[in-house]
């Protein structure tokens, strides 16, 4: 593996998800493979979750890790190419990334979507753009359309979790008051749909998500049909794509009950976090015993930890 941009690239989830659990056995059995490497965590985004894990992941690997956020603290960029640059753009990304390539071995990106510019957001035009200029591996930590960390780590919870060889997993639409990206639920999707799972995804019509990411899975717009028998739910809010990045509902009727998880058989919660309580999920649902929120967040570090691995092995 060179650079970890999306699902799409891992060439075998099974595989993957046992370094990750071997990592998880003895995190600090790898040291070396670090030592004296360095990688650049660059956000133009908020985060708890990604910058923390991934920052102790490099750690546990006897890395050195180097955190900016871009958004205030570096000089404005410039994507386009052949740009004048008579604006308010200080660097091109032609410099900026090639100059990162000189400090660090590895660098790692987080890039929200802009919601508005759909054509830009689908060519992942950030995250592409440093890959295409660095001259080191780029791993991302969120990018317009993907979050495969993320993913990775919820298959590996899912493995950790479940009762049954073939579990039912569902991907929920739950209501929440901002437009948020389709990063998170695509690449659960892309992950679900290499796992060995039955899985479904419910949602309000309108709620589609990208049919490119979604195709082979089954898709039931009534969300207490969906859930039944359920092992897995997984919750999330995500703006629509074909009206792109507009909220077209808020119903409360879809916020994760335990009158809901009822309809499950007994199903363990899962969400990415972070979460508005009340709005997306009953606190009875996020603070009872089926949750497994926490756990999927520790995993986050194992997730990033086998990927940082497989790169820096395939480095040497
Ligand atoms: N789940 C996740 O990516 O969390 P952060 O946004 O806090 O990194």
């Amino acid at each position: 593996m060179k650079n970890f941009t999306s699902v799409d690239q891992i060439e075998n989830v099974n595989a993957l998800v046992e370094l990750a659990k071997s990592i998880k056995k003895n995190p600090f059995g790898n040291k070396q493979l670090g030592e004296n490497k360095t990688i650049g965590l660059l956000f133009f985004n908020p985060s708890l979750r990604t910058r923390l894990s991934t920052q102790k992941a490099a750690q546990n690997l006897g890395m050195n890790a180097m955190v900016m956020n871009l958004n205030n603290e570096g000089w404005t960029l410039e994507f386009e190419e052949g740009a004048i640059m008579d604006g308010n753009k200080s660097e091109h990304i032609i410099e900026a990334a090639q100059v990162v390539s000189q400090y660090c071995d590895i660098i790692a990106i987080r890039s929200f979507p802009t919601l508005t510019d759909k054509e830009k957001d689908l060519a992942e035009h950030v995250i592409n753009s440093f890959v295409k200029y660095a001259t080191v591996p780029v791993v991302s930590l969120e990018g317009a359309t993907e979050h495969p960390l993320q993913a990775l780590a919820d298959i590996l919870t899912i493995e950790e979790q479940k009762q049954t060889a073939r579990p039912k997993v569902v991907l929920t639409w739950a209501p929440h008051p901002k437009a948020l990206p389709h990063a998170v639920p695509n690449s659960f999707a892309k992950m679900m749909l290499k796992a060995d799972v039955d899985f479904v995804i419910t949602h309000p019509k309108g709620y589609e998500l990208n049919p490119e990411v979604t195709q082979g899975a089954t898709i039931i717009y009534d969300q207490d049909e969906a859930f039944k028998d359920a092992d897995f739910i997984y919750a999330k809010n995500w703006s629509s794509f074909t009206d792109y990045g507009a909220i077209l509902s808020r119903d409360e009727k879809w916020m994760v009950t335990n009158k809901k998880m009822e309809l499950t058989n007994n199903a363990k919660f899962m969400h990415c976090l972070p979460v508005r309580r009340n709005q997306v999920v009953a606190d009875e649902v996020l603070d009872g015993p089926n949750s497994i929120v926490f756990e999927q967040a520790n995993n986050r570090t194992y997730a990033a930890q086998a990927i940082l691995t497989q790169i820096l092995e395939n480095a040497k």
